[in-house]
């Protein structure tokens, strides 16, 4: 597998508690069934798995490493609080190290704008030693991505990815000339909740008692003209509504990082990306999705954990 143009990545953001995944969408799942869902990225080739630390309640990135992770790439992040503390970066690495039971990481992001200078230095001595392969940035915007680059360029190492809130429904990313910033450069866009923490999914998805109830409140009924819109280019792959929230990512040259915890979903997202929309079908949804000018998370909306 080609780390630099992967076509999906597996989003492991409700891995590891069953708590967790209970208050975030509702329905917990058992680690057999996460495991199973492993195996299956395994057996696509979808070998990247997107995770950090406070994920599942802390416990995501201890259940990777508990089911191995020799044979996999292990995608983790940087968090920066508001104060930097000097030698905080390699205090959270070795411990992402331990979790993982690696002696490196393949892709290390820096997840928010803050202490950019002082992060990066960090980050760069511990490329510079070999723990960390890639290097990437995470909810940077245009300015805040060329400040990055420049000091990456400056140390000779590429910088490998941006990863950003992306969707059908939030392309401000795409607007604001990032996604087109990092093609220009080379450089790698990845997209989180693509299907918009489950909203981009089925319109009869079960909600009750979850943090989700709230995410969704009121929106689904405006959203329903963009579901049968995508319903309508989804049968015509034979694919379903998540799968086309999917498929509209992988067709502009964005890699989907998708929250998979299922085996079926991790088939339906390789089939995803394997689809070829149209052109036209391409401006079909995204008029529709304009239409309905439904907004869930936001483009920026860790903005308010940057320290200013
Ligand atoms: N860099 C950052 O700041 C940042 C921030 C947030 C997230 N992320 C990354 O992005 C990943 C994805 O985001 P996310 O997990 O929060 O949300 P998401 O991928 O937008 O949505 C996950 C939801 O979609 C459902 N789902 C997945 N595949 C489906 C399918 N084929 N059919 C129907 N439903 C499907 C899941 O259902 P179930 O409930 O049944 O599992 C879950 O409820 C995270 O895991 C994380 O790795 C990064």
């Amino acid at each position: 597998m080609d780390i630099s143009s992967p076509k999906a990545v597996i989003g492991a953001n409700s891995w590891g508690s069953a708590a967790y995944g209970k208050l975030l969408r509702g329905s917990s799942v058992d680690d057999d069934t996460i495991r199973k869902a492993m195996d299956t990225a395994k057996e696509k080739n979808l070998l990247i798995f997107d995770l950090a630390q406070d994920y599942g309640l802390g416990k995501a990135q201890k259940m990777i490493g508990g089911f191995g992770t020799e044979d996999i790439y292990i995608s983790a992040k940087f968090t920066p609080g508001k104060k930097y503390v000097p030698g905080q970066v390699r205090k959270s690495l070795e411990r992402d190290l331990a979790e993982f039971r690696r002696e490196y990481l393949d892709i290390y992001w820096l997840h928010l704008p803050t202490d950019i200078e002082k992060n990066l230095a960090e980050i760069i001595a511990l490329y510079n030693e070999g723990r960390i392969r890639h290097i990437g940035i995470s909810n940077f915007n245009l300015a805040e991505c060329r400040k990055a680059k420049s000091i990456l360029d400056y140390a000779k190492i590429p910088l490998y990815g941006v990863q950003n809130h992306y969707s059908l429904i939030s392309r401000e990313w795409e607007q604001n000339g990032v996604v087109a910033w990092c093609r220009e450069n080379g450089i790698s866009f990845w997209a989180w909740a693509v299907l918009e923490e489950g909203m981009l999914t089925d319109p009869r998805v079960k909600t009750k008692g979850s943090l989700m109830k709230l995410i969704f409140s009121g929106k689904k009924k405006k959203l329903r003209p963009l579901y049968a819109a995508m319903d309508r280019v989804g049968k015509r792959h034979n694919i379903t509504i998540p799968q086309v929230a999917e498929a509209f990512c992988a067709n502009k040259g964005i890699v989907p990082i998708c929250g998979c915890r299922k085996p079926y979903q991790v088939e339906q997202l390789y089939e995803a990306v394997n689809t070829t929309l149209s052109p036209r079908e391409m401006r079909f949804l995204e008029a529709v999705a304009d239409k309905v000018n439904v907004r869930i998370l936001g483009a920026d909306m860790f903005r308010f954990a940057v320290k200013k």
